[in-house]
């Protein structure tokens, strides 16, 4: 398995350090390089390879290499974006693309990096194009959907955690189901087999994406390679601080009113959050996504060392820290 899997590294790594980018208008390329170089975990092309050779028997890995790709390049451009709305200047330990350039080299490049994307995504067999290019554009239009949502839910303090599960299984994991199944549909996979991995995946974005909002706050900043402490700053609705304003009995929402410096307000949200042992509970609920993840893949018929990598991913995923 330690085999497969650094196979699959090196086939990602390799297959994003050697795109060919056309040479009009360089600039429009230099943020993409600078993007796709900085690493980051590339777990959905993991995701989708490791469910393809699940699936696959002895049919080489690199049938799935472009829709792999195509997924990471995605996934980095709506990074992009999604720092621009975010305001982050950090990410992976490196200054975001709007900051070490501008907004418009974000919103460009990212726009570019879409279209890469698709370009890679759509260079599969023909006749499974339909399907795949329908659940890529399903997915795309989704986090679009999500994303909408986390930036609403920023003007509300009446946010429901049923609301907020459904943003989070919009913004982040309906692209780690996407790459599950795409992965097993490439495969051949039944039906029945694909609709399993999706679930899989889903259950894991949403472990995944809580984990994020946890580590955004009590995470250590150079592991997390993020700054800490933007989402209390941008009031983000997560399952942190819709908690604390349903138990806080009016502190938190105070604390969001007050004029208060950045830093301070943090550090009275997070001192409300360590009071009502949220940071706890919220930890709990990602290992009860990620069983749940597990639980999905249960009476799949799969290669059985894959199904065991599966397990392990969903419950590290749990307990990491960048
Ligand atoms: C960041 O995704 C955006 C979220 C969905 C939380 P990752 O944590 O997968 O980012 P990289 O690609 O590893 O940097
Ligand atoms: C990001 O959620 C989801 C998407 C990029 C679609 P976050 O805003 O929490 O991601 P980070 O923390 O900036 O990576
Ligand atoms: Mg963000
Ligand atoms: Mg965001
Ligand atoms: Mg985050």
């Amino acid at each position: 398995m330690e085999s497969l899997q650094d196979n699959i590294s090196e086939l990602i790594a390799h297959g994003l350090d050697t795109i060919q980018y056309p040479t009009t208008a360089p600039a429009l390329y230099v943020p993409i390089a600078y993007t796709l170089e900085s690493g980051g975990k590339r777990l959905r092309p993991r995701l989708l390879l490791s469910a393809f050779a699940a699936f696959a028997g002895d049919r080489p890995l690199k049938e799935a290499l472009p829709q792999a790709l195509g997924l990471e390049i995605f996934h980095n451009f709506t990074l992009l974006h999604d720092d621009v709305m975010d305001n982050a200047d950090i990410r992976r330990g490196r200054p975001t693309v709007h900051k070490r350039w501008n907004e418009n080299a974000a919103i460009l490049s990212g726009d570019a990096m879409l279209t890469l994307a698709t370009e890679y995504i759509a260079d599969c067999k023909v006749e499974l194009l339909p399907e795949v290019l329908k659940l890529f554009n399903t997915t795309a239009m989704e986090i679009y959907q999500g994303q909408q949502l986390d930036v609403d839910f920023e003007e509300r303090n009446d946010v429901s955690v049923e609301e907020y599960i459904e943003m989070i299984r919009l913004k982040t994991s309906v692209l780690l189901g996407c790459a599950c199944r795409m992965g097993a549909m490439l495969a051949g996979a039944s039906e029945e087999a694909c609709r399993a991995m999706y679930e899989y995946g889903t259950d894991l974005g949403l472990a995944f994406q809580l984990r994020d909002d946890w580590l955004d706050t009590f995470g250590d900043p150079l592991e997390f390679g993020k700054e800490i402490g933007g989402d209390i700053i941008n009031a983000k609705k997560t399952w942190l601080l819709i908690t604390a304003l349903q138990e806080s009995d009016g502190e938190v929402e105070a604390i969001l009113k007050e004029d208060l410096e950045p830093e301070e307000r943090v550090r009275q949200i997070v001192r409300t959050y360590r009071s009502l042992d949220i940071d706890k509970r919220c930890n709990a609920l990602v290992k009860e996504y990620s069983e749940k993840a597990c639980g999905a893949l249960k009476g799949v018929a799969m290669d059985g060392k894959l199904y065991d990598y599966f397990v392990e991913l969903a419950r590290k995923c749990a307990d990491r820290t960048h």
